[in-house]
Parts: C-alpha cells; sequence; structure tokens
C-alpha cells in the first residue's frame, strides 16, 4: 500500500501523565519502522506555532520509558485557540513538510487537532491529526482508559497508605484531596483501594450530613478510631470538608492535599504498555491513511475513533464502584 504519510510530529499538550514518554517512543519507533520520518514538537501546541522542534530518531527515545512527565515538555497554549495561532502552525508544518501530527494530551488537545486538521483542509494542505487519551484524570468520553491513571492511582495510594499509618497511631481523621478535574474516577478508585471511610465525587451530590457524619458514626460504632475520608478535586475542597468536620463534628482532622505528586513518577507497567499498543496503532492508523483519529481502549482493545465522533462521546461513570466502596465499609 502507498505510504499516505512521509514525515509526522508527535507531540505531548496539556497536564502531563505517567507514560507519555513510553507514548512518544512508541510513535517514535513504528514511524521509523515504517519508513515514515519523525520531528519531535517541544512543547505542546506552542512548539508548533513557534517552530521549535527537534529530529527524532530510534536512539532519541531510548531510556525513555520508564521515566514520568515528558521529554517533549508540554504546556497549554491560549495562542492555539485562535484562528492566527494556528494559521502560524500551519505555517511550521509547511516549513517541515509535516503531513501527520500524533497529539498526546487530553480533549483539548485533541479539539485543538481537529481545530487545526479542518484549517489545513480549507488552504488544501494535507494534514491528518491523531489523538492518543493521556491524563491522570481519565476523563476522556471516547476511551475507557487513558495513559497516566494507573500510575496516579498508585501514587496516591502510596501517598495516603503513609498517612493511614499516622493517623492510626493519633487515633485521628484525615481529609485527603485529589486530583481528577471534574472527574471523580481518581478519587473513587484510590478510595476503594485504601478502603477509606468516605469518597466524595462530583458525579454524585455531596450531602455532608449523609456522606461524612454518619459514615464517621457509623464507623466509630464498629469500632474504627481513625477515619479517611478521600476528597475528588470536583467534589469540594479538602480544607472546607475539614472545617466542617471540625465544626460540626467536633473532631480535629488533618487535611492533606496531594497535588501535583499525582502527575509524577516512573510510569506503572500498565501505562507503560497501554502507552505502546497506542502510539503503535496511532501511527499505522496514519500508515492506512487514515487521519482524524482518535486513539481509545475499548473492552481492553485498542480501537481508533473519528475525531468529531470521539469528541462527542461521554462515557457513563461507574456508579457500580460507589456501591462495592459502600458495601465494604464498616456499618
Ligand atoms: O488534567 C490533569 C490535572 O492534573 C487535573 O487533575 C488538575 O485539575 C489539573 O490538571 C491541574 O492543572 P495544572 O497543572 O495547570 O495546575
Amino acid at each position: 500500500m502507498e505510504k499516505a504519510v512521509k514525515r509526522i510530529g508527535v507531540l505531548t499538550s496539556g497536564g502531563d501523565a505517567p507514560g507519555m514518554n513510553a507514548a512518544v517512543r512508541a510513535v517514535t519507533r513504528t514511524a521509523i519502522s515504517r519508513g515514515v520520518e519523525c520531528i519531535g514538537i517541544r512543547r505542546g501546541w506552542n512548539g508548533l506555532i513557534n517552530g521549535d522542534f527537534i529530529q527524532m530518531d530510534a536512539s532519541s527515545v531510548s531510556h525513555i520509558i520508564h521515566k514520568g512527565g515528558t521529554i517533549l515538555y508540554t504546556a497549554r497554549s491560549e495562542e492555539f485557540k485562535t484562528a492566527p495561532g494556528r494559521e502560524k502552525a500551519l505555517g511550521t508544518c509547511k516549513l517541515l513538510g509535516l503531513d501527520g501530527i500524533v497529539a498526546v494530551g487530553g480533549d483539548g488537545t485533541f479539539r485543538g487537532a481537529l481545530a487545526l486538521s479542518r484549517q489545513a483542509a480549507e488552504h488544501g494542505q494535507s494534514l491528518q491529526v491523531v489523538g492518543i487519551p493521556a491524563t491522570i484524570d481519565n476523563d476522556i468520553g471516547c476511551s475507557h482508559y487513558t495513559i497516566g491513571f494507573d500510575t496516579a492511582c498508585n501514587t496516591a495510594v502510596e501517598c495516603i497508605d503513609k498517612l493511614r499509618d499516622t493517623m492510626q497511631s493519633h487515633e485521628r481523621c484525615s481529609v485527603v484531596e485529589v486530583m481528577g478535574r471534574h472527574a471523580g474516577y481518581l478519587a473513587l478508585y484510590v478510595g476503594i483501594s485504601v478502603g477509606a471511610t468516605a469518597v466524595l465525587i462530583p458525579e454524585r451530590p455531596v450531602d455532608f450530613q449523609r456522606d461524612i457524619v454518619e459514615a464517621i458514626r457509623k464507623a466509630r460504632l464498629a469500632g474504627v478510631t481513625h477515619f479517611m475520608i478521600v476528597v475528588a478535586e470536583g467534589a469540594g475542597s479538602a480544607v472546607d470538608i475539614g472545617k466542617r468536620i471540625h465544626d460540626e463534628i467536633g473532631i480535629d482532622p488533618r487535611v492533606t492535599v496531594l497535588g501535583h505528586i499525582q502527575r509524577g513518577g516512573s510510569p506503572s507497567s500498565r501505562d507503560r504498555e497501554t502507552a505502546s499498543r497506542m502510539g503503535y496503532h496511532a501511527v499505522m492508523s496514519l500508515v492506512a491513511n487514515k487521519g482524524n483519529r482518535v486513539i481509545a481502549t475499548q473492552e481492553g482493545r485498542v480501537v481508533d475513533i473519528d475525531m468529531e465522533e470521539a469528541l462527542a462521546m461521554t462515557k457513563p461513570f461507574q456508579m457500580d464502584r460507589y456501591d462495592v466502596l459502600e458495601a465494604l465499609s464498616l456499618h
């Protein structure tokens, strides 16, 4: 089959996620193995606007599969949201002879990619784009899984296990805020994994009396003397929850906001393996002349979906996991 692309760019955009490097490695090595040249665009879409790039070869991605962060750097670009910004980016594509872009990031990244390819088409410029979902939030509608989620869960669990030791010794209540933006996946998976007393997520309206006061009361009656409350950042502030616990229940909690520590660290096996398969699939899609795709996992399989359809997709929140959490907490 005739090669659809000759030279592609790969970039990482938005919040970094562990496993992005494994995806960049997979894209680079698959491209080279198929006779396609690969350019690394640095600092997300800003790099395409400013012509900030590096030539990639097979060895430029050696020894990065185990590294957190992204060797290409990342950014959230305001300029790229504008038509003149994308015009500059298209100029860079022309200059470099890029006919394909693989963008690793979240749905904001994919929206940018789609706008770019549409703008290219208006000028008769050939530019195929493919998105790879990578975010610790696991909040991409078309994909059951996003690169980085598993590592972030493991990092949060490790931190909370440490907190539990000191909470248990002092018979205290801990309120821990985890990331996730508007989604509660991270909080719920972590909450189940640490055996939390209660988990607050944005997908379930918070009722302080039911979710906190009752949960602590039941745990106390069951003989528990330390409590672990996990709060998704999208469900509220751990500081505010801690204050309410102090004022309304009369116990003196300790509040921890895990913050960006959840985005760092060496990617888990699951994230490396998923990123490798997605990166491979992204390039194979371009080589097969299939552009404007988002790579996704569905029932464990890696698939590609039309980008516009992918951006309109939503996934039902896994509320059955909340039932598991409740069933396993002490009553
Ligand atoms: O989307 C990833 C994420 O870490 C969210 O969980 C969080 O809300 C946000 O990014 C933080 O963004 P920033 O790195 O700009 O502080």
